[in-house]
């Protein structure tokens, strides 16, 4: 085996702040042959610099128009947010160790300062106390991947200035959890599912896998199926974990695989089972529309910013500011995965529009905003610095998961507008 393949699954880790030291510990010492993913990201690497000017002059063109009613929330740019983020590592407690940037001793600050500003319209900031309010008696449940998790911490940080949560609930790994704002007896659930269909993880708490995935794509994951219908408000992602070495079932046969070495298997590619899978998540969503049935935010693909390699080879990503538009129009996978994303929320929508309950799937187009946020990412700050100079590694940068506080915040005054307005 390369030592390049050593960490390579650490990045989708769930890193709870308790574990997150021996988890460090265990990563240096692993040295069970990991399996590769296919994963090409283009890499691009444009000289950055001159573009805050011009995305404000682009931004006063469009202030103007406010007409909330054709509002596009996902179609808009950057603007400099001088009053930064709403909470930081010291006023929020709910911020994992290995995205806290603040405390990991990230030296720049402009990343803070900057403001989503669709074009058609103003996007108003997470208001807690508001929405706090509306949701009262309500349920929530974030379902999906560390990303997703990634985005609860903001989550529970801009509500907790309004009131903060107690936790009923975690499992032993801290992947799935729950809250309770007693005040409102608003619940917020996490409930971890990296494939969202049922999948068989041969990964200890490391994230060190000695066998592939078996993936269902004729198989819902029960931790989120069976219980879905009691939400009022599920937020739902996925995407990154298709990109595993994976081998793949349906009507209990194997039909293929990515990546595997065996080769009387066929290769069947990851966007074909991102496909199947949301095909099956859908069906599952538009068929149940007789009951109560919550409101479905479906949040698409999250774009990572790697250069000058990957993230298993040394790739990094240590700008500073956002792209300008047009600078990084992201990968292939990136296209690709997008591409199956909206082809299959398409479809979903017409089946909830012919049956006339199209205000319960709504589509959190992040994909954009984030795509021009290269340097929202953790990077080298998963750690404080001293914690891998002790071990003299090379420090692994994570320009997956995001700074929060960080333009992750963005995605959740979006779902405030989505769901509150
Ligand atoms: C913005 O809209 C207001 C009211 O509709 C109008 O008076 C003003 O001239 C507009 N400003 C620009 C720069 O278009
Ligand atoms: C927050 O981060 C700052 C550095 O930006 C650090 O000095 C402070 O100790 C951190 N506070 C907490 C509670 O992590
Ligand atoms: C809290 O909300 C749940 C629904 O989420 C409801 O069943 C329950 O009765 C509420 N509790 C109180 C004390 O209002
Ligand atoms: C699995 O079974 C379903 C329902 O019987 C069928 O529509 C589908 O084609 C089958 N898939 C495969 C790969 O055999
Ligand atoms: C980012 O890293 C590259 C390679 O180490 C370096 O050349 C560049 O100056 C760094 N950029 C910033 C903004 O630190
Ligand atoms: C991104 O796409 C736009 C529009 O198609 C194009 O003008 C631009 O050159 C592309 N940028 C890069 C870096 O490929």
């Amino acid at each position: 085996m390369t030592n390049k393949k050593k960490h390579m699954s650490w990045i989708w880790q769930p890193w709870p702040s308790s574990l997150h030291r021996k988890t460090d510990n265990m990563l240096a010492k692993v040295t069970v042959c990991l399996l590769l993913i296919g994963v090409s990201y283009r890499l691009l690497f444009y000289p950055s610099g001159s573009g805050v000017k011009q995305l404000v002059s682009t931004n006063e063109i469009n202030r103007n128009s406010t007409d909330k009613g054709k509002c596009n929330l996902f179609d808009g740019m950057w603007i400099p947010n001088p009053s930064g983020p709403a909470y930081t590592n010291s006023t929020c407690r709910f911020i994992e160790d290995h995205q806290n940037c603040l405390m990991n001793g990230r030296p720049d600050k402009e990343y803070l300062h900057w403001g989503w500003k669709p074009y058609q319209c103003d996007l108003p900031l997470f208001d807690s106390y508001l929405f706090l309010d509306v949701m009262r008696d309500k349920t929530w449940a974030f379902i999906g991947d560390s990303i997703l998790r990634n985005q609860v911490q903001s989550f529970l940080c801009l509500l907790s200035k309004a009131e903060e949560p107690v936790e009923l609930y975690h499992s032993s790994d801290f992947k799935s959890r729950r809250w309770l704002f007693r005040k409102h007896n608003l619940t917020v659930s996490l409930i971890w599912t990296p494939f969202l269909a049922h999948a068989e993880i041969f990964e200890n708490e490391n994230g060190v896998s000695d066998a592939p995935i078996q993936l269902h794509f004729d198989i819902l994951d029960q931790s989120w199926s069976t219980t879905y219908t009691k939400f009022d408000y599920v937020v739902i992602s996925g995407g990154q974990w298709f990109l595993k070495y994976a081998v793949y079932w349906e009507n209990n046969s194997v039909v293929g695989c990515h990546n595997c070495p065996d080769k009387s298997h066929a290769e069947l590619g990851y966007e074909f089972a991102y496909s199947k899978t949301l095909q099956l998540v859908f069906r599952h969503i538009t068929s149940l529309i007789g009951e109560h049935i919550p409101v479905v935010i479906f949040r698409t693909w999250t774009p990572s910013h790697f250069e000058n390699g990957q993230w298993f080879d040394g790739g990094i990503c240590n700008r500073t500011v956002p792209y300008n538009e047009g600078e990084f129009n992201g990968s292939d996978v990136d296209h690709g995965m997008r591409e199956v994303e909206l082809r299959e929320f398409e479809k979903a929508r017409k089946v909830m529009e012919s049956s006339g309950k199209l205000n319960y799937l709504k589509l959190l187009d992040t994909y954009q905003l984030s795509l021009m946020r290269p340097d929202g990412h953790v990077g080298s700050y998963r750690t404080f610095p001293r914690f891998d100079k002790n071990r003299k590694r090379k420090v692994q940068y994570d320009c997956l998961h995001w700074c929060v506080p960080g333009p992750i915040d963005a995605w959740n005054d979006i779902i405030m507008e989505m769901v509150v307005k």
